[in-house]
């Protein structure tokens, strides 16, 4: 569905390593708010290799995934569950492409545009499913955080 309709959602985004080293994560979070988005949980930590591995296991068979666990660990991460209708796409609206290079051209107003700076360090995650939302929110928060209303 696109961004705008009336579904209330939870999704997960993490500011990455880049993203707290540039001192991205005080305008980061102003868009998030400003947007429309509240911000239900947070907390700053440090992913090890392991964590990383299984968060992005998806990956696990592409060429990018050791370089892509090593900049995830190169620093600690701010994780955040987001809800707003619609929470999923608009946050990923919000963030822009995953080339962040790209995304400068592209969609210049992006945060990745404007905060990342290549496909790999990109500054922001966002859950791109309900699935991956679930499943995501409840690898860094507990149960809780997930009402029944979300669940699959
Ligand atoms: P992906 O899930 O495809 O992108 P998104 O973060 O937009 O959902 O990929 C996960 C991360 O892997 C991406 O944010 C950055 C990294 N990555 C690379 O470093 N190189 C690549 O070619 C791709 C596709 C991803
Ligand atoms: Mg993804």
């Amino acid at each position: 569905p696109s961004c705008g309709s009336t579904k209330l959602e939870k999704t997960l985004a993490i500011i990455k390593p880049d993203g707290l080293l540039g001192n991205y994560t005080e305008r980061v979070k102003e868009t998030i708010l400003e947007s429309g988005f509240s911000i239900l949980k947070e907390k700053t930590i440090q992913l090890d290799e392991d964590s990383v591995a299984t968060f992005y296991a998806e990956h696990s068979a592409k060429n990018f995934f050791s370089s892509l666990v090593r900049y995830m660990i190169s620093g600690p991460v701010l994780v955040m569950v987001l809800e707003k209708e619609n929470a999923i796409s608009c946050w990923r609206t919000l963030m822009g492409p995953t080339d962040a290079s790209k995304a400068k051209i592209t969609h210049p107003y992006s945060i990745r545009a404007m905060c990342g700076t290549n496909y790999e360090k990109n500054c922001v995650h966002g859950s791109d499913s309900p699935r991956s939302a679930q499943r995501e929110i409840s690898f860094f928060f507990s149960a809780d955080a997930v009402t029944p209303h979300d669940e699959l």
